[in-house]
C-alpha cells in the first residue's frame, strides 16, 4: 500500500457516488475503484447474513485491486457488516455510523434525531445505539424508506411520485419535532432537494459521509499513504449489472462522466 494505491468504494448502486462526490471534494488527488453490486440491488431489504455474504465477497475483490483503504460507501453494509469484517482484512475499513451519529450529536441542540435508512439499516439498530453512547439523553426517531432506492436508481429524482413518496415517509418524523435528520442510506442525499421542501429550513441534514470522509483522510495521513497533491485522480466503476444504466443515471447524478466502467463477476 503506498500513497499512489487507489481508495476503494462499494455500494449496491449509485448511492456510493455521494460519497464518491465526497471524496472529490475532500480528497481530490485519490484514485478511486467503485464497486456498484448493481446485480444484486437494492440491499436493504435483505437479511442481515446475506449482507454480511456480500461484503465478503466484495471486500477481497477490491483487495485484489491493490487498494489502501476501503470507504463503505452503504449504510446497509456499514450497520450490518462492518462490525464483522471490521478487523478481518489486511486494510481499514471506513463505516458511516460511527462518523455519521458524531456528526448528527454535533448538530442536534434538542437531541431530537430523526434516521431516514434503509429496513437493514433501522433494523440494525446501529445508529440508534452509537447515538446513545455518545449522548444518553438523545432521542432517536426512526423511520425506514425502501421505496426510495429502487426510485433513484430508476433515475426519478425530481419526479412527483419521489415528492409524495418524501411527504409520507417525513410525516411522522416531522411531527416528532426532530431538530436533525441524518440521511442514513447513501443513495438519499440524491434527494436532498425534494426532503429539503419537506422539512424547511429549520431541520439541520447530516450527511454521514462527510464525516465518514474527513476520517478517511486523517488514517491516510497518519500512515503516510495519502496521494501527492500533484496527482491527477483517476476513477473506475465496476458493475455486477448493466453498465449502460449505471453510465446513463450515474453521470447525471455525479455531474461527470461514469467512465472507464466495466462489468465484473465477484
Ligand atoms: N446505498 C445503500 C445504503 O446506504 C444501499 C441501499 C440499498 O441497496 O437498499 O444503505
Amino acid at each position: 500500500m503506498t500513497p499512489s494505491s487507489p481508495i476503494g468504494i462499494f455500494d449496491s448502486g449509485v448511492g456510493g457516488l455521494t460519497v464518491l462526490k465526497e471524496i472529490m471534494r475532500q480528497l481530490p488527488n485519490e484514485d478511486i475503484v467503485y464497486l456498484a453490486d448493481t446485480a444484486r440491488v437494492p440491499y436493504g431489504g435483505r437479511p442481515p447474513e446475506e449482507i454480511v455474504k456480500f461484503n465478503e465477497e466484495i471486500i477481497p475483490f477490491l483487495l485484489e485491486r491493490g487498494v489502501k483503504l476501503i470507504i463503505m460507501a452503504c449504510g446497509t453494509s456499514s450497520a450490518i457488516a462492518y462490525p464483522i469484517v471490521k478487523d478481518k482484512y489486511p486494510v481499514q475499513i471506513v463505516s458511516l455510523i460511527e462518523p455519521g451519529s458524531r456528526a448528527a450529536v454535533a448538530a442536534s441542540p434538542s437531541g431530537r434525531i430523526g434516521l431516514i435508512a434503509t429496513v437493514g439499516t433501522v433494523n440494525s439498530h446501529a445508529y440508534q445505539k452509537t447515538i446513545h453512547s455518545l449522548k444518553k439523553e438523545a432521542e432517536v426517531f426512526a423511520h425506514a424508506c425502501p421505496l426510495f432506492v429502487p426510485l433513484i436508481e430508476g433515475g426519478f429524482i425530481e419526479a412527483d411520485e419521489t415528492k409524495r413518496v418524501v411527504k409520507e415517509y417525513l410525516k411522522p418524523l416531522l411531527n416528532d419535532k426532530i431538530d436533525t435528520l441524518i440521511l442514513g442510506c447513501t443513495h438519499y442525499p440524491h434527494l436532498t432537494n425534494a426532503l429539503r421542501e419537506r422539512t424547511g429550513p429549520s431541520v439541520a441534514f447530516v450527511d454521514p459521509a462527510q464525516e465518514a470522509v474527513s476520517d478517511a483522510k486523517k488514517l491516510l495521513h497518519k500512515a503516510g499513504t495519502i496521494s501527492a497533491k500533484t496527482h491527477v485522480p483517476k476513477y473506475e466503476y465496476l458493475l455486477t449489472g448493466s453498465v449502460v444504466q449505471f453510465q446513463d443515471i450515474g453521470s447525471r447524478l455525479l455531474g461527470k462522466p461514469i467512465t472507464p466502467a466495466k462489468h465484473v463477476i465477484i
